[in-house]
């Protein structure tokens, strides 16, 4: 079978990747790899906005590879790469700043949240829809497999898309976010939105103590019979059936639930984490499959950084 379309989808290096980024995004991406091209990549130029930590950087990168190859990525399916290694990307991002407007990027929920903060916004922070769109619309991408919280990005890469072949010549697809209606936003053991930045994941890799420890801290203020907290992760693990005769039975018992959550949670991550393990093994795994990588995407970005100088007249 031919893969016609492309699949494009990157994550921030910026710690341990938990359960909200696996089952609203990354999941989804060894799904794909199957039936479409698909790119995933290490979007390490994007999380310097907000980590400027160089040893940091380079082995939260490193350790990102490895967990996107333990989930069940295959670089003979996909092409994984490091952001940085296409710097066709920043350039072409730097066309995109000169079609855009500052009203329009001041409406982008990440600079908002950043400005509602109160401390200084740099300008990354600001134009980091449109190096986005770059990494988007540079590889023709047709699906972006996103959670919610993206969403709006995926939207910019559109309008820029949309603006770039007004202006010059048809030269960008229009992509599509793809979003699990199911997954949306998955809580953390705080109810708010489970985020690295927020110190209230449930890590994909945890050892059996920490997620003991993890689940047993989720926060059960609800008003219900039905922790809604513990309720939304365990609906990652079982079907709604199940479900309802557990949390049926364990009426109002919210430790025997969360005991319940941990044998399931523990069952999921058990084998992912040995295979990491294994895969880890080979010291130079990461090394290799970003090489590969990044020469197909430099090739591909090659291509079209030259269209894209011809259709704007810098050729
Ligand atoms: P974080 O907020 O933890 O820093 P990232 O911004 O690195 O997460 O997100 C990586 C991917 O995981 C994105 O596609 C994002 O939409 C998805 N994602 C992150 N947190 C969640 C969540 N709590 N529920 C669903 N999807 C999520
Ligand atoms: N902004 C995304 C996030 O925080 C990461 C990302 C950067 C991305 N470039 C992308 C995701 C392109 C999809 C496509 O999760």
């Amino acid at each position: 079978m031919t893969k016609e379309k492309t699949v494009l989808s990157g994550v921030q290096p910026t710690g341990r990747p938990h359960l909200g980024n696996f089952f609203g995004a990354m999941k989804q991406f060894v799904e794909l790899q199957n039936s479409y091209k698909t790119f995933i990549f290490v979007a390490d130029y994007h999380s310097l906005t907000k980590q400027q930590d160089p040893e940091g950087l380079r082995i939260n990168t490193k350790e990102l590879v490895l967990d996107y190859l333990a989930i069940g990525l295959d670089p003979k399916k996909t092409i994984i790469f490091k952001q940085s290694d296409v710097p066709q990307v920043t350039e072409l991002s730097w066309i995109f700043n000169c079609i855009t407007t500052v009203p329009y990027l001041m409406r982008a929920h990440a600079y908002k949240d950043a400005e509602a903060k109160g401390g200084e916004v740099n300008v990354g922070t600001f134009s980091y829809p449109l190096l986005m769109a770059a990494d988007i619309l540079l590889y023709d991408a047709d699906l972006v497999p996103v959670g919610q919280d993206q969403k709006q990005h995926v939207e910019y890469a559109r309008d820029t898309a949309l603006k770039f072949n007004r202006t010059f010549t048809e030269l960008f697809k229009l992509p599509e976010p793809l979003i699990l209606d199911t997954v949306k936003v998955i809580p953390g053991i705080d109810g708010r939105k489970m985020s690295k930045s927020y110190n209230n994941t449930i890590p994909l890799f945890s050892s059996n103590d920490e997620i003991k420890n993890l689940v047993m801290s989720i926060v059960t203020d609800s008003a219900g019979d039905k922790p809604e907290n513990v309720y939304a992760i365990h609906s990652l693990f079982r079907n709604s059936n199940d479900l309802e005769k557990i949390y049926d039975e364990n009426r109002g018992k919210y430790k025997n639930l969360k005991e319940a959550l941990i044998a399931d949670i523990t069952d999921f991550i058990d084998p992912l984490r040995k295979k990491r393990q294994e895969i880890a093994q080979d010291e130079d795994v990461v090394n290799k499959v970003l090489k590969h990588g990044a020469s197909i995407a430099q090739e591909i970005a090659t291509k079209k950084m030259l269209e894209v100088k011809k259709a704007i007249g810098a050729n």
